[in-house]
């Protein structure tokens, strides 16, 4: 059977809404693999998703210095508070493994690699890495490093959540904003003990 004339031909473009008008308008930044996937077009320039993504991968490397020490220090907490912050420090870098999934998804997303080494992380992260511990370490400096911890995590939450609002980047500006929640409350938890 003939194809039909009107198959072949592509489909008149319908007047764009406002939105869509703004959306074509902004130029594909991936070009189309060999394997044919389209370049990214989501409704932000490629600027935008570079500038976010970058912000999101020095994020990530600091969540992931933080979840590290913390499950460190569920390792190696010592003294009459042991069973008690044992516990606390497992509760929290649980919930923090996992966020950690959702940041890399979210940089994945937005077209690019998330960062996933110990190198990346070291040079990317803000807080300095638990060197490894003396036998006298102390349960007040393991809680005293997860307090500054936590603090520095939401400093780049919110620089991030600037440069997402910026961008018009709301799925991002929710996360920041959820993991601010998190860490402003986890920081608030663990400086009760030491006061
Ligand atoms: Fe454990």
């Amino acid at each position: 059977m003939a194809k039909k004339k009107s198959d072949s031909k592509p489909a008149k473009a319908t007047k764009a809404t406002k939105g869509e008008k703004t959306a074509r308008n902004v130029k594909p930044a991936v070009t189309a693999h060999a394997d044919g996937a389209p370049g990214i077009n989501i409704g932000m320039s490629s600027g935008d998703r570079r500038k976010t993504s970058d912000g999101l991968a020095h994020f990530l490397s600091d969540a992931f210095t933080l979840y590290l020490k913390t499950h460190n220090f569920h390792w190696n907490v010592t003294g009459p508070m042991f069973n008690a912050l044992h516990t606390m420090f497992e509760t929290q870098y649980t919930e923090q493994w996992h966020a950690l999934d959702e940041i890399a998804e979210r940089i994945r997303a937005l077209g690019f690699n998330a960062p996933g080494s110990y190198a990346e992380f070291t040079r990317l992260s803000s807080i300095a890495e638990e060197p490894g511990l003396a036998d006298t370490a102390d349960w007040r400096e393991m809680v005293r490093q997860l307090v500054v911890g936590n603090e520095a995590v939401c400093r780049t939450a919110r620089k991030v959540l600037k440069t997402a609002d910026d961008a018009g980047d709301d799925p991002t500006v929710d996360l920041m904003t959820q993991r601010l929640n998190i860490h402003e409350k986890t920081a608030w938890m663990l400086r009760s003990l030491l006061q």
